[in-house]
């Protein structure tokens, strides 16, 4: 009787692809609500364009546009001038999940999984039925163009249109899409600003936009070379599994596990084979193919026992300290900025990371309300902005440990710009969205230092700015009494009123002589203010009081 039913029910038993599974479950690849969505989309192919051009060698330079078809029906379009994707290529890298030439490297670079091209191909695909149309460049004198959609029963690219296109003025690829349930705002959360966090984290990078209202906007480039390539890492003991060394022994062309073990990993030295043989229970001449999961796990309990020389951080490649204060001063222009790079760290797992931390005062830092302005968090991971999901992430758990009023900044009604940066061939993001970083405590710790110590910097600024306001607030308020007081002096006196007025005024000049340097101009003009202006009574009150 139950053999029936279960034969009944899994009459019903199928496989189904990766690309149904997501098709299904779209909000993890960061299309859930329609402003996020068409971020995502503008999110994927510029960090695409980036990842490639600094792979080729490339001075970025890109070109993105949006066009508004209906209420929540958008076209996107970026163009780069990066290597271009070659034809046999261009199904495979646009429309395949789970297809790139990033997820086997173990390099800093933004993307990783092979999911981020495909995963808006498919969106496309689901929102309008329309495949996504491609332009690529591999030399200056041949390309193509085509269009490309996916077959999502079988995961497999479906290439159609292809056409044979002429001289180009540059390599590149250039990619555009039709997506519905989509939205354009102008907001913290949205494509503009986006993009003009992309252009604060990489200095090296020229985007050029184009917004739906025809508004253009050009990011450009504060220095003019390629941020040096990260090498790849090679893992480090302590972040190994049981799986992982199995895997890896299996594939390995080395004849003995000691060979394996020195030639595959960081930091493993003959030394720490001979240390290991002391504690290990297993033979380290063995034929690592033959290595058992009880081996491998012996040995992962033993890496635990020795003592390991941090991993490596040569393949981190952080922004740098003199490429963000160029970068803030080309974008916000500060009146006052302090920015702050960490020493490599190592969060669980054995990973290292790096992080910057920068705090920005003025000009055009924080966010203006219609009250004045409060403080904003701006925050990168591998130089990537991340603009969802703030309240799980490490780095606004950070921001908030952090006692902002003893360093005189008030994050709810400063114009101040805190940005944070954390660099590393593994980001551990709290969720596939990779919007948020998981609050490991190695690394709130990390960004909490580098916040501390750029606020100290700034307290001063902000203590030394806010003693001045109060001086020349004094200083405008005693200039105003000059004139009458001298006219009051003469009459008692029957000195000459021109002779008071002079002598009063050098002697609060002497007294306020900062205040001097900052108001323009003549530094006797309050006096003249005071006389007519109908604010002298505002100011009077503040001085009484
Ligand atoms: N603009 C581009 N220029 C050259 N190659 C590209 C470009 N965009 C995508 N590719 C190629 O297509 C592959 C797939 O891109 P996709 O965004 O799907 O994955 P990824 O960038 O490797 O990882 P992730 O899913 O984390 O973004 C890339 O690995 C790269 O080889
Ligand atoms: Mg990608």
């Amino acid at each position: 009787m139950a053999a029936n039913k279960a034969d009944d029910i899994f009459k019903e038993f199928k496989e189904h692809s990766i690309s149904e599974f997501f098709k299904k479950n779209r909000q993890m690849l960061g299309y859930s609500s329609m402003v996020r969505s068409l971020v995502t989309v503008v999110h994927e192919y510029v960090t695409n364009s980036l990842d490639a051009c600094e792979e080729a060698g490339i001075l970025p330079d890109l070109r993105v546009k949006i066009d508004k078809l209906g209420d929540t029906r958008y076209t996107v379009l970026v163009e780069d001038n990066g290597p271009g994707i070659p034809k046999s290529f261009i199904g495979k890298a646009l429309a395949t999940v789970l297809a790139g030439t990033k997820f086997h490297r173990n390099v800093q670079q933004r993307g990783q999984q092979g999911i981020g091209a495909a995963g808006c191909t498919l969106f496309a695909q689901i929102t309008t039925g329309k495949p996504i149309h491609a332009v690529s460049h591999t030399s200056v004198n041949s390309g193509y163009s085509c269009d490309v959609s996916i077959d999502t029963m079988h995961n497999k690219p479906i290439v159609s249109n292809i056409v044979q296109e002429g001289d180009a003025p540059h390599t590149g690829l250039m990619v555009s899409g039709e997506f519905d349930g989509v939205k354009y705002d102008n907001s913290d959360h949205g494509v503009y600003e986006y993009l003009k966090r992309t252009a604060l984290s990489n200095p090296h990078v020229q985007i050029h936009f184009i917004d739906p209202n025809g508004q253009e906007s050009t990011f450009l480039r504060s220095v003019n070379t390629i941020p040096e390539r990260p090498k790849a890492a090679r893992l480090h003991p302590l972040g190994l599994t049981v799986n992982d060394i199995l895997d890896l022994a299996h594939a390995s062309g080395s004849s003995r596990l000691s060979a394996f073990l020195t030639d595959t990993f960081s930091r493993f030295s003959q030394g720490k084979v001979n240390e290991l043989k002391d504690i290990v229970g297993i033979d380290f001449s063995m034929d690592p193919k033959k290595m058992t999961w009880d081996d491998a796990s012996k040995l992962v309990d033993g890496f635990k026992k020795v003592r390991w020389i941090s991993p490596e951080s040569a393949h981190i490649v952080p922004i740098g300290k003199k490429y963000i204060e160029l970068t803030l001063k080309n974008i916000i222009n500060p009146e006052f900025m302090n920015v702050v790079e960490r020493k490599p760290s190592v969060f669980k797992g054995g990973f290292p990371f790096i992080v910057e931390a920068a705090i920005a005062y003025g000009g055009s830092s924080g966010r203006q309300t219609d009250n004045g302005y409060t403080g904003n968090i701006m925050r990168f991971a591998n130089r990537v902005p991340l603009l969802f999901d703030t309240g799980s992430c490490g780095i606004t758990e950070a921001v908030k440990q952090v006692q902002w009023k003893r360093y005189g900044i008030d994050m709810d009604n400063q114009p101040v710009s805190v940005l944070v940066n954390i660099s590393s061939v593994y980001i551990p993001y709290s969720g596939v969205g990779k919007e948020a970083i998981s609050p490991e405590e190695e690394i709130v710790d990390e960004i909490k230092l580098a916040l501390m110590d750029a606020a100290r910097n700034i307290q001063h600024y902000i203590h030394g700015k806010q003693q001045l306001n109060y001086d020349t607030n004094r200083y405008k308020t005693i200039m105003r009494y000059v004139n009458q007081l001298s006219q009051n002096l003469s009459e008692l006196t029957g000195t000459q009123k021109s002779a008071i007025h002079e002598a009063l005024k050098k002697l609060v000049i002497e007294h306020y002589p900062r205040v001097k340097e900052h108001v323009s101009g003549d530094a006797g003009k309050g006096s003249d203010e005071g006389e007519q202006g109908e604010s002298g009574a505002e100011d009077r009150e503040d001085a009484e009081e």
